[in-house]
């Protein structure tokens, strides 16, 4: 069980030693950087950091962490991160600035009210075996862009239900260009070189400008056929704000990106960490397969059979808390302010890192050892497992995509086995989400 985090002040500051002339600490972030945040709580609660010619604090310490996620009108959305993120989703609800955080969150919760829940997780198991379907007992997969295809048919098909083929939309190629191109982007902290006319940013600005047309074409069609369809682009349409206002096309297009760049490749990342991590423990993998045959026999996953999955369901818990696909995050400081003692000025970037919190071994005891079973005692304190952050900015996809990813693994865990090829092992990209470099896998049939 977690350790209890809160202590009393005061907490240490202090900067993180090895900073080069002119480029700080960016060498040492860019070229490991998960291994470079796990490392900071040693130098104290709030570490600062000097990436190139900008000075941002870590957060280190989960009542720190607590305080910049709850405290969203001093640790607003912004820097590094957020302002990289805001060129794609806009003013859409991840990225909007505190000012319209609350209107927009009131509009939108009704998409993810846990009443829909049940539709969105039949359409959910549709796609899933969807995807799955053309799979053969031998066949070998690129695993992550399997899962990839997965998680964009299913959030494709919850927004644009009424599309005939949603699943098969041309949303995945221009997405797939979007988010490792604001993965890279944040990745590279020093200004200007997103805006070389290289092909990468070619690319880039290419499938923005795509993805936008693809968008205003349905929401024209939606709004022509006036229908609501159940599905998260039906609630955009019909939400109005205290004055009965509706969102505009523009408005929704944010939306729109934020829920497709948000739901898809995290979700996707969780779900292919899964596959490795299963593999490498084989007990854990039986004691998987022994639940879902004994509540699936051989058949895909429904919403009804959650509650009979928890072995399931801690898999994921613990997957997320291994590798959280949302690993870094920044905040803007709105105002002069302190936090844990600490005088942090107006205009500063502050990070905090669900990876290194996920990683401290005095919050998680071994906290490299996949064990979902410490989900069975495990009661984290606020701040400390934060896969879905916290706060009124907390995950509105939280439910959604949980669902998904417990639907998922039972449905194909019941019926492949998902061997990872031999050889190096799986590393994570450098990117903005935490998923793993491409490998592949040998798909077996189970016999039950
Ligand atoms: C495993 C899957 C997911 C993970 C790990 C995840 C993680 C997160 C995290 C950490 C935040 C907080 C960001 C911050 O504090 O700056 C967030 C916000 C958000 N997520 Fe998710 N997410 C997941 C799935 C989804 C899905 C499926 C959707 C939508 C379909 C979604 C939509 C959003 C939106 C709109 C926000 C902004 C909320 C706000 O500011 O009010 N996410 N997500």
């Amino acid at each position: 069980m977690p350790a209890q985090s809160t202590q009393s002040a005061p907490y240490t500051s202090a900067t993180a030693p090895g900073a080069l002339p002119l480029l700080g600490h960016a060498p040492a972030f860019v070229r490991r950087p998960h291994a470079f945040l796990a490392g900071l709580p040693a130098h104290g609660d709030l570490v600062r950091l000097k990436l190139g010619p900008l000075a941002v604090y870590v957060a280190c310490h989960p009542d720190l962490v607590r305080r910049l996620l709850t405290e969203d009108r001093v640790y607003d959305k912004g820097g590094l991160v957020l302002d990289k993120a805001r060129e794609v989703m806009g003013d859409g609800l991840a990225t909007c600035p505190h000012a319209a955080h609350r209107r927009q969150r009131r509009m939108l919760q009704p998409a993810f009210h846990r009443d829909r829940l049940p539709g969105y997780a039949a359409m959910m198991a549709e796609e899933i075996a969807g995807t799955t379907a053309p799979w053969r007992d031998g066949d070998t997969i690129d695993v992550p862009a399997a899962m990839y295809r997965l998680t964009t048919a299913v959030t494709a098909r919850c927004l644009f239900a009424a599309h005939e083929r949603a699943g098969s939309l041309p949303v995945h190629e221009s997405m797939d260009v979007i988010t490792r191109g604001v993965g890279r982007r944040v990745m590279m902290p020093l200004p200007g070189v997103d805006r070389l006319p290289t092909p990468g940013n070619r690319r880039f600005r290419r499938a923005r400008a795509d993805l936008a047309e693809i968008t205003r074409r349905l929401i024209a069609d939606y709004r022509a056929a006036g229908s609501d369809h159940q599905d998260l682009l039906s609630v955009l349409l019909s939400a109005r704000d205290e004055d009965g206002q509706g969102l505009s096309d523009a408005e929704i297009h944010d939306q729109v990106v934020t829920f497709l760049l948000a739901g898809m490749e995290t979700t996707a990342a969780a779900l292919s960490w899964a596959w490795v991590l299963l593999a490498a423990h084989p007990v854990i993998r039986e004691r998987l397969h022994d639940e879902l045959d004994a509540v699936l026999a051989g058949r895909p996953a429904r919403y009804e059979d959650l509650p009979a999955l928890p072995l399931t369901a801690r898999i994921v818990a613990e997957t997320l808390r291994l590798y959280p696909p949302v690993w870094l995050l920044s905040r803007t400081v709105a105002t002069d302010t302190e936090l844990g003692g600490h005088h942090v000025p107006a205009g500063a970037t502050l990070l905090y890192s669900a990876y290194l919190l996920h990683h401290r071994a005095d919050l998680f005891p071994c906290p490299e050892r996949f064990d979902p079973d410490r989900w069975l005692t495990a009661r984290p304190a606020p701040g400390t497992y934060t896969p879905f952050g916290l706060g009124a900015r907390r995950c509105i996809g939280d439910a959604f995509g949980t669902t998904e990813a417990v639907l998922a693994v039972a449905t194909i865990a019941a019926r492949w086995t998902v061997t990872p090829t031999p050889g190096r092992p799986v590393r994570p990209t450098r990117s903005s989400s935490l998923s793993p470099r491409p490998f592949t896998a040998t798909l077996t049939r189970r016999v039950r």
